[in-house]
């Protein structure tokens, strides 16, 4: 495995494969390396010639009450499971490489950005739309590998590679969960014993939602209902936001037909969490 700290380096690095036609998967991380990244990793080295992970803590898409500070960062760790996993290089820039001094240019995606995670987290999307741009640019990827955990992320990358025409497939994997359903992530680590206990019930709601919608409940009203009296029944958790929504344009769906998403934002203690389900019906 080739750990390259440099824009140019590894841009030309790219390049070069590419001249050669061969092809590029390519795994954007903050770190901290859990089972969700290794799947994405694990796909993108079945689906492609070669395997990019970068691993950078993109400051722009943290606010400035945010945990970027505390942002795990266990770097030799994540270098073994690279390696481990056989990925051919691993990109990990300092911030100076990525946003060099002077540095005025963002990628906004408009109104998606604004919802949900959006409205709580100002700028977070910005943040989040720009490091990929910049990113996609440098790694010059054919597929890149995003998880379903973070679902609005994933709806805006996706309309960013639709409207910048960049050429790359996006490909979404589904959100890999702890053994008794927590969606894996990196900030879990954060949770005390009790709080961990209590974020179960965010994976807990979701099922009872599926089962509602299988035993024929169409509203989405109703389901929403349910899942907050379960939510609000652990004295730690405080929701932010739970909705069912058309999964392109993330406008509130009243009923439900299938393929609609089921999102939702709580915090355990002072830990954000957010998990969602597509609908099968
Ligand atoms: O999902 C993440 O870890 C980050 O938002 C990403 C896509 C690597 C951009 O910093």
């Amino acid at each position: 495995m080739r750990i390259i700290r440099g824009v140019v380096e590894m841009q030309k690095c790219c390049l070069a494969l590419k001249r050669r036609k061969i092809s590029i998967g390519f795994v954007p991380t903050m770190g901290a390396l859990h089972e969700g990244h290794l799947s994405l990793i694990r796909s993108a080295k079945k689906e492609n010639d070669s395997t990019c992970v970068s691993i950078f803590v993109n400051p722009a898409q943290f606010g400035p009450a945010e945990d970027f500070k505390r942002y795990p960062r266990p770097i030799l760790n994540d270098c073994a499971v690279c390696k481990k996993e056989k990925v051919d290089f691993l990109f990990f820039p300092a911030r100076e490489q990525m946003y060099a001094k002077g540095f005025r240019s963002h990628v906004e995606v408009e109104e998606l950005s604004d919802m949900l995670c959006g409205a709580r987290r100002g700028g977070h999307f910005r943040g989040v739309a720009t490091v990929v741009a910049k990113l996609f640019n440098i790694v010059q990827p054919d597929r890149a590998y995003f998880g379903q955990k973070d679902f609005q992320q994933t709806v805006i990358l996706r309309r960013m590679t639709a409207d910048l025409n960049f050429p790359v497939t996006i490909r979404v994997l589904p959100t890999v969960r702890e053994k008794h359903g927590l969606a894996m992530s990196s900030r879990n680590a954060y949770l005390s014993e009790q709080e961990r206990e209590d974020a179960l019930f965010l994976s807990a709601s979701l099922r009872e939602a599926a089962a509602m919608i299988k035993a024929g409940e169409r509203h989405s009203g109703a389901i929403t209902r349910r899942m907050r009296q379960i939510l609000c029944s652990r004295k730690l958790m405080n929701v932010e936001y739970l909705a069912i929504v058309n999964p392109v344009t993330l406008a509130p769906v009243k009923r439900i037909a299938g393929g609609e998403a089921i999102v939702l934002a709580a915090r355990a203690g002072k830990t954000r969490l957010i998990d969602n389900m597509l609908i099968a019906i």
